[in-house]
């Protein structure tokens, strides 16, 4: 069998966070060594909500040496901005006039944004087909994401599956990929870690800074004597995430006992987070210093990028009966 084609997306909204290093980043980095990796800094979905365009530029860039940092090989994955190919917007536009209005209005960003009673951007609204246009512009197989993905992926498969009826085979249809134990990463305050939840952990936040959140998050009130149940925790949930094996049955046991206080458990974990990315840290000052290198890496990838996605949009405009 060939080797599967992987694909995922990142938005540049800001600096990545826990959760979109485990529920993504990592599994990403996994990823490369079993198939042909595409990753790329999803500009045009940021647009959404990022309008400063020095933010968005900047950020692009940021995530990307985020990314790299963290071990993303561009001699093994192709990594690259999606404005680069703006030949997904095209492909958007197609897959628009075959998705019922329904199945946008059941897509959660929508959702929650009624809920909340902001009026959504068309863009927003849009979302889930662009991203369906991202994952069948590169033919993917696989889509590494954490579990609030999954239904954007299910989206893509429906359209797919919808224009495979009516064209005849043109796309194929991919598979989300979560990690159990990645699918849903908590924040400061125990819900999912999220931007618009303003309770995220950065990857690369300055010591201070980053002990500061630990120390912040919400836990019950029990006295230190009390013995703590570390299921229902989410300091071990994170400490999971960074911690050794070994590291995490001691802090079970020890939550178990009593005696121990959150602040305690809370320093272990800064401790665990901020040896888990050292490395990584190294490795960013070191790619940041030269800001050619990234631009090398980002032309190379839109051109490896473009290589696949001309190709798709002939067969597509070809079958759909676009030109002469
Ligand atoms: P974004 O930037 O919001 O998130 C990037 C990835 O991080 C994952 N993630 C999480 N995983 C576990 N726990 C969390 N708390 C958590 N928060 C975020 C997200 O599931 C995601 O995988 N729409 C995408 C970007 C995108 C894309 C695509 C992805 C655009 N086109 C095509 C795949 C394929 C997004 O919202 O990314």
């Amino acid at each position: 069998m060939a080797a599967p084609r992987i694909l995922s997306g990142i938005k540049p909204t800001g600096r990545p966070h826990l959760g979109n290093y485990f529920g993504m980043m990592q599994p990403g980095i996994a990823w490369q060594e079993k198939g042909e990796a595409f990753y790329f800094i999803a500009d045009y979905h940021a647009f959404t909500t990022v309008h400063t365009p020095a933010d968005l530029r900047d950020h692009s860039r940021s995530v990307a040496l985020d990314f790299l940092a963290c071990g993303l090989d561009p001699q093994k994955a192709v990594l690259f901005r999606q404005s680069d190919v703006p030949e997904v917007t095209e492909l958007a536009w197609l897959l628009t006039c075959l998705t019922p209005m329904p199945m946008l209005e059941n897509c959660h960003a929508y959702k929650d944004q009624v809920a909340k009673g902001v009026v959504p951007s068309h863009g927003v609204f849009a979302y889930p087909v662009l991203m369906a246009a991202d994952i069948l512009l590169y033919n993917s197989n696989i889509v590494p994401v954490g579990k609030d993905q999954k239904q954007h992926v299910e989206v893509t498969r429906d359209l797919a599956e919808k224009a495979n009826r009516l064209f005849g085979p043109i796309f194929t249809v991919p598979q989300p990929s979560i990690v159990p134990e990645m699918a849903t990463v908590l924040g400061l305050d125990g819900q999912k870690m999220s931007k618009s939840y303003n309770n995220t952990i950065g990857l690369f936040e300055e010591e201070k800074a980053l002990r500061k959140k630990v120390m912040s998050i919400v836990t019950d009130s029990q006295p230190v004597e009390a013995p703590k149940d570390p299921a229902a925790s989410s300091i071990v949930a994170l400490y999971k995430l960074v911690a050794s094996p070994d590291q995490v049955t001691q802090m079970e046991a020890d939550f178990r006992a009593g005696g121990t206080g959150y602040g305690d458990f809370k320093k272990r974990l800064f401790e665990g987070i901020w040896e888990h990315f050292a490395p990584f840290r190294a490795r960013r000052a070191e790619l940041a210093a030269d800001p050619a290198i990234l631009d090398a890496i980002l032309a190379d990838g839109a051109r490896r990028a473009r290589a696949v996605a001309l190709p798709t949009m002939e067969r597509v405009r070809k079958a759909m009966g676009f030109g002469p």
